[in-house]
C-alpha cells in the first residue's frame, strides 16, 4: 500500500477531526479529510436532510467539494466519527472513492480516541486502521470498464 509521511498523516487526521460537524437527525458526526496530490487538504462533514435519503456522507462531501473546484487528484483520505472504534465508509461512498482514488491510496480509519494532542501522535498509530479502496471494494466497477469493447446488441 502507498506510504504516507508521518507529518502529512498527522495533519490529515487532525483535519478529519476538524471536519466533523453537528447534524440534526442521526446526531452521528463524521469528519473526512482528503489530501489532494498538490498537498491541499479538503475537509468534509456529513450533511443531513429531512428527507433522509438526501443525506450526503462526509467522504462524498469532501470529494465533491474538491472535484467541483477542479481538483480531482488525491493522495490519501482520513475518516473519523465520535465512535471509539474506527468506522468504515458506507457502500455508496466506497463507489465514489473508487471513481476518484487509486486502488492502493491510503485510507485512514481513525478512532475517536486518537490522541490528537500528544506530541507523538504515534501513540495512536496502532489503533488507526489503514486500508485502501482496493481492499474495501474488491472486484469493483470503474470508469475504465466503460472503455472496454462492447458486443453488438
Ligand atoms: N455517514 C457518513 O458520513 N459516512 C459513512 O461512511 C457512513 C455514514 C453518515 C451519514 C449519516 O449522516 C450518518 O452518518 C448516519 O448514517
Amino acid at each position: 500500500m502507498a506510504a504516507l509521511p508521518d507529518e502529512q498523516r498527522k495533519a490529515l487526521i487532525q483535519a478529519a477531526f476538524e471536519g466533523k460537524s453537528s447534524n440534526p437527525y442521526s446526531k452521528f458526526r463524521v469528519g473526512a479529510a482528503l489530501l489532494a496530490s498538490d498537498g491541499t487538504i479538503i475537509k468534509g462533514a456529513n450533511i443531513e436532510n429531512a428527507s433522509y435519503g438526501g443525506t450526503i456522507c462526509a467522504e462524498r462531501t469532501a470529494i465533491v467539494k474538491s472535484a467541483s473546484e477542479g481538483n480531482r487528484s488525491f493522495a490519501a483520505l482520513a475518516v473519523v466519527t465520535d465512535v471509539k472504534s474506527a468506522i468504515s465508509p458506507c457502500g455508496l461512498c466506497r463507489q465514489v472513492i473508487r471513481e476518484f482514488c487509486a486502488q492502493d491510496m491510503p485510507i485512514l480509519l481513525v478512532p475517536a480516541d486518537y490522541p490528537l494532542n500528544q506530541d507523538s501522535g504515534d501513540a495512536g498509530k496502532g489503533s488507526v486502521k489503514q486500508t485502501s479502496i482496493g481492499e474495501l471494494l474488491p472486484d469493483s466497477f470503474g470508469p475504465e470498464h466503460l472503455e472496454l469493447p462492447r458486443g453488438t446488441i
